[in-house]
This record gives C-alpha cells, sequence and structure tokens, in this order.
C-alpha cells in the first residue's frame, strides 16, 4: 500500500485569523500524537495561505499546504486569477485542479483544466486533479465513461518526469457537502476503474483520493472496502478533531494493510 495522503479543502471558509487558530490546534494535536505515515495537507483560501505557511514554518507542523486553484497562465492581464509562481514562492507544493466547484460555478472546462495541469507540473509542484460525475450521469449509468473522458482530457500527454507530481481525487459531485457518501462499493469500482485508465496513460502508481462528506465514522470502510489511497475532505477538515481522526484512520488503515 502507498503511503495516504488526507487532503483539507477549506473552501472559503476560514478568514486569516480562524486559519492561523487552525492551524495552531492542528500544530499542537500532532505534536502530542503524530501520524507517522500519513501526509497530511491543508489548502485554505487565497488570503490564508501565507499566514498557514508561516504557521507551518515557525511551530514545525508537519502539514504541507496547498491551493484551491491557480491560474493556467503564468502571469498577465487576468483579474481575479493567482498564479502558480506566486503559490510557489509562499511554499505552496500542491494545487487543487478541477475541483467540481470550479468546473461548475466557474467555467472551468477540460481544457482549462487540463492547461491548469500542465501549467501546475511545469513548476514542479503536486497537482490534485479532481473527476467526478453528476448525479444525472449516475442515474443514466454513464459514470465510467464520463470519468473516463475527464481522465483522458486531462492526463493524455502528461510528460515522464511529471507523473510522481499527479493524484487523482474521485469526488461524486453527488456526495460532496451532501452528507450522502458514495458507498464502498461504487468507491470501489471507479477507483479501481481510475487506476486502470491512469495506467493506460502511463500513471501506474498515481495515488487515487476519494472525497465526497468522508467523516471519521466512514473514513475506515472507504479506505479498506473502498481501497482508496486517502481523502479529499471538506466541511470535515474544519476542525482539527475531525481532520486529524480521518488522518489517524487512514494512519491505522495502513498499519494493518501494510
Ligand atoms: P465534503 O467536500 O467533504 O464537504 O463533501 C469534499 C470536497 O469538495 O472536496
Amino acid at each position: 500500500m502507498t503511503r495516504p495522503l488526507v487532503i483539507g479543502n477549506w473552501k472559503m471558509n476560514l478568514d486569516y485569523v480562524e486559519a492561523i487558530h487552525l492551524t495552531q490546534q492542528l500544530g499542537v494535536i500532532l505534536k502530542n500524537k503524530p501520524l507517522e505515515h500519513v501526509e497530511l495537507v491543508v489548502v485554505p483560501p487565497f488570503v490564508d495561505l501565507r499566514s498557514v505557511t508561516s504557521v507551518v514554518e515557525s511551530d514545525r507542523v508537519d502539514l504541507e499546504v496547498g491551493a484551491q486553484h491557480a491560474s493556467q497562465h503564468d502571469t498577465g492581464a487576468h483579474t481575479g486569477e493567482v498564479s502558480v509562481p506566486m503559490l510557489q514562492r509562499l511554499n505552496v507544493h500542491w494545487v487543487l485542479v478541477g475541483h467540481s466547484e470550479r468546473r461548475a460555478m466557474y467555467a472551468m472546462n477540460d481544457e482549462v483544466v487540463a492547461q491548469t495541469l500542465r501549467t501546475v507540473l511545469r513548476h514542479g509542484l503536486q497537482a490534485v486533479l479532481c473527476v467526478g460525475e453528476e448525479l444525472a450521469v449516475r442515474e443514466s449509468g454513464e459514470q465510467v465513461d464520463f470519468v473516463t473522458a475527464q481522465l483522458h482530457a486531462a492526463l493524455a500527454g502528461v510528460e515522464e518526469k511529471s507523473r510522481p507530481l499527479v493524484t487523482i481525487a474521485y469526488e461524486p459531485v453527488w456526495a460532496i457537502g451532501s452528507g450522502l457518501t458514495a458507498s464502498t462499493e461504487q468507491v470501489r469500482d471507479m477507483t479501481e476503474h481510475i487506476r486502470t485508465v491512469a495506467a493506460s496513460l502511463s500513471l501506474d502508481t498515481v495515488r487515487v483520493l476519494y472525497g465526497g462528506s468522508v467523516n471519521p465514522e466512514n473514513a475506515a470502510s472507504l479506505m479498506i472496502e473502498g481501497g482508496v489511497d486517502g481523502f479529499l475532505v471538506g466541511g470535515a477538515s474544519l476542525k482539527a478533531e475531525s481532520f486529524l481522526t480521518i488522518g489517524q484512520v487512514a494512519n491505522d488503515c495502513y498499519d494493518v494493510k501494510r
């Protein structure tokens, strides 16, 4: 089993004061109870990044920091956007690419997702490609074709040296923030399929995460029966205890499976 990865996507929650507070809390708990096997990443809003990376560095918190989005362009007239080089200067090492909320609400189509992924990889940051079907697609039984198309559009032709920087997060849109988690069978089927498609694109060792109403109660079965390498956590990442309990579950599952 590969080392589990647990990512907390704070979305548009927590201002910079609240973000500092949560990062400090995470630091205190992690000092007392380190998660030796798990890679933990927090993904705050842009305006919190500098504060969060400062706390992580000064308190030596065992966390990495990511951004929720980045522009596909490196510089220029793109009002409201943030570039990958700007993130890199802040010691941000991860970027979510193509989260379903960006795709649905901010017109991020497959082409822009692919361009953004290339930009993130070109600068040597870790890219978390988010894929997943809407409810209507699942109800019509077309989820496999849908996710396959998203994967091909984003990942075809990724350079060999950049492949280790790619993580895939399967997030069925109907499970995000809804309290409706996908069943472990649904997660297992899709995860296996994603690994097959990724392997056909020469991404043999890619980590596959699940996201969508993950919480401390469902994390163990999703990991063991669902066969994922970790989680992309939204709501449950906003409290230190629930986020780190999910991290602990991933840590314990790794110990059991190893
Ligand atoms: P959720 O969000 O855990 O609140 O469902 C997951 C996500 O959108 O990444």
